[in-house]
């Protein structure tokens, strides 16, 4: 049974094929199709009889009917182990730099490298001793990776309890040479290596899921003051097109504290990631000294790249997020954007003539949604250390309307929702996220978990955003009948939620102080004269470093402002 199952190329239309095979095959099964010379990776899709549909994932021009093809057996995988951050891959785990200095810099198709380097020598210090019982996913020793320390694990697939026959001992070694031996129950040895295999589509998580009870700092003060994320929690960012999706996320990828990220690009513009891969190496770190690089893994299939392999390139990420995370890692992942990898799996449901949803989106895109935003979360290990995966996405509904499919789905299933209007991006108020329609369910969550500063602030945020969305209606109404048409009280509303709200906490606290004064003003003049000076007053304090001096005077002459009215 190790002969591997072989068939042919009966019909082909864009690049899913129909191949018709003789043995045994298994659903989402890599092949390669052998033509004009070249390889091409490809995954089985839908089996009938003895008939198989595969969509591959390089460009398919010159597949002739009759070309052969070998069924692998083995699942669509990603590879894990020491040598993952700092690199570049493609959604079929393609180490880019290493395939441009093997074939140059217009990719090839057809050509496959491994993802993991194969030279490098890595510092093992074992932790597991000779005699000691362990499971799949036990650590067995680590090896410093950048700034983390890099478990290595019993593999994934070790079935029942092992027991540790021989470990090696410290020094450097290359991530296929053999660091221990493990006996299974049925007294099998198995040698293992530093590479730890893992079918993509499926999540990686061994352990206890808890509820993410604290917060993500993304480092933008509209996120983390009103809209908190929570550490192995989930957000979304849907926007019209330009209106900043791109640089907000490239901003929390920089800032947020969290120990690893994992950027997906997946169907956008190319130069993006290229800015990503200039800018990167020489930012530092604000948390390590590091270089921010040094922390960072890119996972990009470009609009350039074959759309197939778009729908992998989000599942390799999450499974190197979650590889870090079954570590004790805190990661955050970010998806760009996930309406380009949903335009992935509408093509092919196209190309399979499955009956068609909304906007002709296959009926399975809520599900795969979900199943995607499922794999966040915090993960409590065997040995008691935590780890946590926190994913965010991008979604760019076309024309900015949010009332489509794969907004709606997202909408859902994430905790977080920080939508992004064209009037703030062109109005050039950056990050665009729009106070009137953002939502967190985070923020409650952390109080009631005895956050009490969280519980301050709650109420401080619910206050605000009534005053902001009564300001938007008094705005319309100003804008139609006139500043004459409406009351001093209605200007006074107006003036108060016009102040800057993305403030942290030390803001919130002079807005709450606004917020509760009941101001009594005579004449218009007066009272728009007041608040043009209080919000120019509060905006500028932003500018001022609040180690200087400068800046406790300037507050309390804020503070004496709002006494003083
Ligand atoms: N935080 C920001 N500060 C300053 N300028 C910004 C900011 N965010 C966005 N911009 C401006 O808006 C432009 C578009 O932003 P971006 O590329 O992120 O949009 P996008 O929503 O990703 O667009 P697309 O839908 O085309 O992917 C940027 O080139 C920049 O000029
Ligand atoms: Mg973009």
């Amino acid at each position: 049974m190790d002969e591997k199952t072989k068939g042919i190329i009966i019909a082909a239309q864009g690049n899913l094929v129909t191949v018709r095979f003789d043995g045994t095959i298994r659903q989402n099964e890599v092949v390669f199709v052998k033509t004009g010379g070249q390889s091409l990776k490809g995954e089985v899709i839908e089996i009938n009889g003895n008939e198989a549909k595969v969509q591959i994932f390089e460009p398919t021009d010159g597949i002739r009917y009759g070309d052969e093809v070998v069924f692998e057996k083995d699942l669509l995988s990603v590879e894990l182990g020491p040598g993952l951050l700092k690199r570049v891959f493609d959604g079929l785990q393609n180490p880019l730099e290493d395939i441009a200095e093997a074939a140059g810099y217009f990719l090839k198709r057809g050509i496959y490298l491994p993802p993991l380097p194969r030279n490098i020598k890595w510092q093992w210090n074992p932790t597991a001793k000779v005699g000691d019982t362990v499971y799949k996913a036990h650590f067995l020793g680590w090896v410093p990776e950048e700034n983390i320390k890099h478990q290595i694990m019993v593999p994934f697939n070790f079935i029942g309890k092992g027991i540790v026959k021989s470990i090696a001992a410290p020094g450097e070694y290359t991530v296929e040479q053999e660091i221990a031996k493990i006996e299974d129950e049925k007294g099998n040895i198995r040698s293992v290596n530093m590479i730890n295999m893992w079918p993509a589509k499926f999540a990686l998580r061994f352990g206890e899921r808890l509820l993410p009870t604290e917060q993500l700092v993304t480092s933008q003060r509209i996120i983390d003051g009103p809209f908190p994320v929570a550490k192995g929690g989930t957000f979304c960012t849907p926007g019209p097109f330009g209106a900043g999706k791109t640089v907000l996320q490239h901003q929390i990828s920089k800032y947020a504290t969290t120990q690893i990220v994992i950027i997906v690009a997946c169907g956008e513009r190319a130069g993006e990631v290229v800015e990503i891969l200039r800018e990167f190496p020489h930012l530092d770190d604000p948390q390590t000294g590091k270089k921010l690089m040094d922390r960072t893994c890119i996972i990009c299939n470009t609009s350039s790249m074959p759309v197939a392999a778009r729908e992998s390139s989000i599942y390799m990420g999450v499974a190197i997020a979650e590889y870090y995370r079954q570590m004790g890692i805190d990661c955050l992942l970010l998806a760009d954007s996930t309406s380009r990898w949903a335009q992935a799996l509408r093509e092919m449901s196209g190309r399979l003539e499955e009956i068609p949803g909304e906007e002709a989106f296959p009926a399975y895109l809520a599900s795969r949604i979900s199943e995607l935003y499922e794999r966040a979360g915090v993960i409590k290990l065997y040995n008691g250390e935590q780890g946590s995966l926190t994913i965010g996405g991008s979604v760019s509904p076309a024309g900015g309307n949010f009332e489509e499919p794969v907004t709606l789905s997202t909408l859902a299933v994430v905790g977080c929702f920080l939508g992004l209007s064209r009037q703030r991006s062109d109005a050039r108020r950056f990050p665009a996220i729009d106070p009137l329609i953002s939502w967190s369910k985070y923020g409650e969550r952390f109080a009631a978990h005895g956050d009490d500063k969280m519980k301050e602030r709650i109420k401080i945020i619910e206050k605000a955003q009534k005053m902001i969305i009564e300001s938007d209606d008094i705005g319309k109404k100003m804008s139609v009948v006139g500043e004459e048409g409406i009351s001093i009280d209605d200007m006074v509303t107006e003036g108060i939620a016009g102040l800057s709200m993305d403030r942290q906490n030390e803001q919130l606290g002079i807005i709450s102080k606004v917020l509760d004064k009941n101001f009594k003003f005579d004449d218009r003049e007066k009272a728009r004269n007041y608040f043009l000076d209080l919000t120019d007053k509060i905006i500028q304090l932003n500018y001022l470093p609040r180690e200087a001096s400068i800046y406790g005077e300037k507050k309390q002459e804020i503070l004496n402002m709002i006494e003083g009215e």
